[in-house]
């Protein structure tokens, strides 16, 4: 059984639908500060199995012991964390509590109940502005510009120490890169509150006419147009490595290993805005904007690693990404 925590979230909830594809029993634990609960019977419908729910964040460990008293958990996928990098830098206090601190109480209540295998949701943000591009794991990690970032830096360093204490932990650490998309059944999707900080939900929200104009934030970067470039990844590509990651660790039985999850190849803010014109035929009504504090110019990853030890290879297209997230819009509230 698999304890997923903020499993209905973006990420959680996809990767809920690919472990009961995989056989496998799920325990969902969500607060729903930034998830919806009728997410769950979406997952269930595509993941053909019903999953356990349990209200609540993990800050309070009475219902951490609740679950692993009440079910028998053999690994802790651990999603649950606010991940707006704008909102981190006016928020420090709530971001470093709730996704640092409730690390501590997981692992404490995870060590309190002999389940020593955890997947954890980091960041490629822990590489601060890279020195060089593509990004490899052994790249230097630090220097992050904001307290997202640094949250999931701190969480990096906490697992670290943790397996050098007892190497008896059994951890898998991904970087994600950018995740873009939703299930192409128009079920899932990235459903931010309010006004969506990350680019795909923003376009969407434009190109649906629930907001003006995308900003595209500077065009005076090092880059081959001069905006943003970031490495996008399909979230049904992530959830699908987490699954590889999951089985790497229960063949493993025990180590700490860090992987990168990302396709490699790097798209310019234009050439996403290019792209998903051309997917899905909507004119995306954008001007160019000042630069956004904590912005960096070029994020992307070397996949290598995650290909050769995982086996795992991101297949899905940019194409593939931009018509799955305009259909999930379309498809909100129906
Ligand atoms: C992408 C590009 C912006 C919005 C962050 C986190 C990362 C992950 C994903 C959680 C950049 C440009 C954006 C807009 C724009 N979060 N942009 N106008 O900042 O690369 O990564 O979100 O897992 O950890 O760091 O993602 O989507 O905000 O920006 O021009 O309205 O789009 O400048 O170049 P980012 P993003």
């Amino acid at each position: 059984m698999i304890l997923v925590t903020g499993g209905c979230g973006y990420i959680g909830s996809h990767t809920c639908v690919e472990l009961l594809k995989n056989e496998y029993d799920v325990v969902i634990l969500d607060d729903f500060s930034n998830s919806q609960k009728e997410v769950v019977e979406k997952i269930e419908k595509l993941g053909g199995k019903k999953v356990k729910l349990y209200e609540g964040n993990m800050i309070d460990s009475s219902i951490l012991n609740r679950i692993f008293e009440e079910n028998r958990i053999d690994a802790v996928i651990d999603f649950a964390a606010y991940k707006a990098v704008g909102e981190s830098v006016i928020k420090p206090i709530e971001y470093y509590k709730n996704n640092v601190a409730t690390v501590l109480e997981l692992i404490e209540a995870m060590k309190k109940h002999n389940c020593k295998r955890l997947v954890f949701s980091s960041s490629a943000t822990v590489y601060g502005t890279p020195s060089y591009v593509p990004i490899t794991e052994d790249s230097k990690i630090g220097g992050t510009t904001n307290p997202y970032g640094t949250s999931k830096l701190f969480v990096e360093q906490i697992l670290n120490d943790l397996y050098k204490s007892d190497e008896e932990w059994d951890i898998a650490i991904l970087r994600y890169f950018n995740p873009i998309g939703a299930h192409e059944s128009g079920l899932l999707g990235e459903r931010p509150n309010g006004i969506p900080a990350n680019i795909m939900p923003y376009i969407t929200k434009v190109c649906k006419g629930e907001l003006e104009c995308l900003n595209v934030f500077g065009d005076d970067y090092d880059t081959p147009d001069g905006t943003g470039v970031r490495d996008y990844i399909h979230v049904v590509d992530l959830a699908i490595g987490h699954i590889k990651a999951l089985e790497k660790l229960e063949k493993e039985k025990k180590g700490l290993f860090v992987y990168n999850l990302g396709t490699g190849q790097g798209y310019s803010v234009l050439e996403l805005i290019k792209a998903f014109e051309c997917a899905t035929l909507k004119k995306v009504n954008y001007k160019i904007a000042p630069r956004r504090d904590g912005d960096i110019a070029e994020c992307y990853s070397d996949p290598t690693k995650a290909k050769e030890e995982l086996g795992f290879v991101a297949s899905k297209s940019l194409e593939d990404m931009c018509k799955d997230a305009w259909n999930f819009e379309n498809n909100i509230n129906k």
